[in-house]
């Protein structure tokens, strides 16, 4: 219940993690407007949302363009009031090896991935300001924070990470708080062109993965749903990892490091 009364923006939020945050936060009562490129799949979040009693609306929007993000603020003030909390979700897969990269490639993955947050931000703030509280989620990538290919998604991944941490030292006095996630493989649509070529990649990823599995939407979902909350009123400017332990170390080159270790179990 601690979302009722709040509004909740959540961009590319038609399929994937996107999605499991939007019926997640309906569930907790929130107002949800689910902006997505693809309007259509928008549309069926917001019939999933209504059928279990919740609340949203859906509006077609390309958040690299400022006057589709205009609109977009526009119908969320006029369908709920004024935005609680923002979630910079959208993105599309990047373009990889920089010495192959055309400039338009580059110039869409920099706008998809990191000029949208800018727009986004910059629609939320001067309400959030004169009211002197709301919550930023940038969903970011351990892209932003080690090589892993992509390379102009991965760049703008790390740009959102401290555009998090500028909106939380310079907003935080108004009572906003801006927090990032940086999740690793999870298994959403993102990945269906990867898998078309080679359909083992998400099992073959696992052996990666402290945990032993690669992540599912709601893991994402559940740790927006914590920043967002009140559970988090003192956290902002952090980077949450949610990647399965991969960024803690790597146990494959641990244990060929130590030889001495190679034969034991545990
Ligand atoms: N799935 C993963 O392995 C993974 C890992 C790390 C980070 N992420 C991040 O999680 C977020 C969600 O990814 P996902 O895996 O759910 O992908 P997805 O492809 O399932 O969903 C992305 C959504 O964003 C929308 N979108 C793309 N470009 C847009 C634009 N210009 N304007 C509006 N909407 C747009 C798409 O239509 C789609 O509905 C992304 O920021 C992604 O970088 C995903």
């Amino acid at each position: 219940m601690q979302f009722a009364d709040r509004t909740v923006i959540v961009t590319g939020g038609g399929s994937g993690i996107g999605q499991a945050m939007a019926v997640r936060f309906a569930a907790e009562r929130a107002a949800v407007v689910i902006a997505d490129r693809n309007g259509g799949r928008a549309m069926e979040v917001v019939r999933k949302i209504t059928a279990a009693g919740g609340k949203a609306v859906a509006t077609q929007t390309d958040v690299s363009l400022s006057h589709d993000v205009d609109a977009m603020m526009g119908l969320a003030a006029k369908s709920f009031g004024p935005i609680d909390v923002l979630v910079n979700n959208a993105a599309a897969p990047g373009g990889d090896n920089l010495a192959l990269m055309d400039e338009t490639t580059w110039d869409r993955d920099l706008a998809v991935c990191l000029k949208s947050a800018f727009l986004c931000c910059r629609g939320v703030l001067p309400g959030m300001i004169e009211r002197k509280r709301g919550v930023i989620v940038n969903i970011a990538s351990v892209n932003g924070l080690g090589y892993f290919g992509n390379e102009a998604y991965s760049a703008a991944k790390a740009g959102i990470i401290n555009l998090t941490e500028s909106l939380a030292a310079r907003y935080g006095r108004y009572g906003i708080r801006a927090n990032a996630i940086a999740p690793a493989s999870i298994r959403t649509p993102i990945w269906q062109h990867r898998i078309e070529k080679d359909p083992e990649v998400l099992k073959r990823l696992e052996k990666w993965y402290p945990l032993g599995r690669i992540g599912e939407p709601e893991d994402v979902a559940n740790a927006a749903l914590f920043l967002a909350s009140d559970a988090a009123s003192w956290i902002s400017g952090v980077v949450l990892r949610v990647d399965g332990g991969l960024m803690a170390g790597n146990p494959l080159m641990a244990q060929d490091l130590l030889v001495e270790s190679r034969d034991q179990t545990i």
